[in-house]
C-alpha cells in the first residue's frame, strides 16, 4: 500500500499510481490484477490512451474477486481536447465511465489546455489529435472554447455525482490563477510532467500555496519517450552518477531512487510499466528515505527538459505548430 495526499476536498489521493499510457490492451486485465495484489489502488487513465475499456475489464475483475472494494480504488481519467465545449463534457465522462464500468470517477482532469474541433464519439473514438486523419494533409483544428466554459461544465459533473474531484493537467501558473478567479470548485489536483530533469519547483510551490495537490507524470523522465522517438537513450536520468550512487547506498534500483525522490517532494506519481516485476519495484518506496543532500543533488539535475511538449510534438507528428507553454 502507499501513503496518501490529502486533497483540498478532504479526499485522500494514493501517492503512487499506475499510469496506462501506451499499455497494450491485451495485457491490461492481468496487469491490474497483479497491481492490486502488489498494493496499487490508484489508476491513471484517459480517453486518449485508447484502452479504457480494457482497464474497465481489469477493474471489474478485481472487484468481482473482492481483492478490494470500489471505495479502496482511486480512478482518474481525463477530458480529451475535442470535448471542451460545455455540451460535450458530460457525454465524454459518461463514455469514459461506461468503458471503465464505473458509476463515478475519483478524479477527472482537463487533459490539456487545448480545445480542438469536436469529433462525435460514434464517428471516431478516441479522436486523437488529427481532425481528419484521412485528409490529404491531416492536421489539428482548434475550436475557440474558453477554459472557463469547460471548467463550469466540469463542476456540474461533481454536482451530478459523476466525479468526486476535478482538476487540470498541463496548466501553468497564469492559467491556474485565471481559473481560480471564477472557479466555484477549486481544482483538487494539477497533473504535470515532472522528474529530475524538469523539477517544476515554482509551479509546485505555487500549487502548494493554493492547496492544489500535484501529480507528476512521466516521473522516470525520458524512458517513456525513447520508443516514440521523442528522446534518445542517452537522455535517461537513471544513468546519472548521483542516482546510481544513491541506489547502491540504499540497496535500491535507480528507478526507485528517482520515484522516491518524487514522493519525498510531496507530489504523487503515476509511473507506468507493462512488466509485473517493475510494477512491484515502482511501489516499493516506503522502506527507505533519501537524505537531504541526496534530495538536493537529484533536484540539481534539473535542466528544464520537457519531453512531452505540444509545441514540439504537434508540429512533428501532427503537422501543426501548437505551443502552449511559452
Ligand atoms: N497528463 C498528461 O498529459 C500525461 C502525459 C504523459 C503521461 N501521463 C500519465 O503518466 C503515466 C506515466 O508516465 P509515462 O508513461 O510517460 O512515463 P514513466 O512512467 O515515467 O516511464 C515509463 C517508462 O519507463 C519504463 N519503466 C517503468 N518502470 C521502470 C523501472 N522500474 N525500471 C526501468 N524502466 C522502467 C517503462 O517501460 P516498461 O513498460 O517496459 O516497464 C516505460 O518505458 C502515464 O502512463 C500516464 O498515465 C499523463
Amino acid at each position: 500500500m502507499t501513503e496518501a495526499i490529502k486533497l483540498n476536498t478532504g479526499d485522500q489521493l494514493p501517492e503512487v499510481g499506475f499510469g496506462f499510457w501506451k499499455v497494450e490492451e491485451e495485457q491490461i486485465e492481468d496487469l491490474i490484477d497483479y497491481a492490486v495484489k502488489a498494493g496499487y489502488r490508484h489508476f491513471d487513465c484517459a480517453c486518449d490512451y485508447g484502452n479504457e475499456a480494457a482497464v474497465g475489464k481489469g477493474l471489474a475483475r478485481v472487484l468481482e474477486q473482492k481483492l478490494c472494494t470500489r471505495e479502496d480504488l482511486w480512478v482518474t481519467s481525463k477530458l480529451w481536447n475535442t470535448y471542451h465545449a460545455a455540451e460535450h463534457v458530460r457525454p465524454a465522462v459518461e463514455k469514459t465511465l461506461k468503458d471503465l464500468q464505473l458509476d463515478y470517477l475519483d478524479l477527472f482532469l482537463i487533459h490539456f489546455p487545448i480545445s480542438q474541433k469536436y469529433v462525435p464519439i460514434d464517428h471516431r473514438y478516441p479522436p486523437g489529435w488529427f481532425y481528419d486523419p484521412d485528409a490529404e494533409t491531416p492536421g489539428m483544428e482548434s475550436e475557440a472554447v474558453s477554459i472557463q466554459e469547460t471548467w463550469h461544465a466540469m463542476e456540474e459533473l461533481v454536482s451530478a455525482g459523476l466525479v468526486k474531484n476535478i482538476g487540470i493537467s498541463n496548466f501553468g501558473t497564469s492559467l491556474i490563477r485565471d481559473l481560480l478567479s471564477y472557479a466555484k470548485i477549486r481544482p483538487a489536483v494539477l497533473q504535470i510532467e515532472s522528474h529530475p530533469y524538469l523539477t517544476q519547483e515554482t509551479l509546485i510551490r505555487y500549487c502548494k500555496q493554493e492547496e492544489i495537490a500535484v501529480t507528476a507524470f512521466s516521473p522516470l523522465g525520458a524512458l517513456s519517450y525513447v520508443s516514440i522517438g521523442m528522446a534518445g537513450n542517452g537522455d535517461t536520468v537513471l544513468e546519472q552518477p548521483v542516482v546510481q550512487v544513491a541506489a547502491s547506498h540504499h540497496g535500491k534500483t535507480p528507478a526507485q531512487i528517482v520515484l522516491r525522490w518524487g514522493i519525498q517532494r510531496g507530489v504523487s506519481i503515476v509511473p507506468k510499466s507493462s512488466r509485473p516485476e517493475r510494477l512491484s519495484e515502482n511501489i516499493a518506496l516506503y522502506d527507505f528515505e533519501l537524505t537531504d543532500s541526496e534530495m538536493r543533488a537529484i533536484s540539481a539535475l534539473n535542466c528544464n527538459r520537457r519531453f512531452n511538449d505540444p509545441g514540439a510534438f504537434c508540429e512533428e507528428a501532427f503537422n501543426t505548430f501548437f505551443p502552449i507553454y511559452e
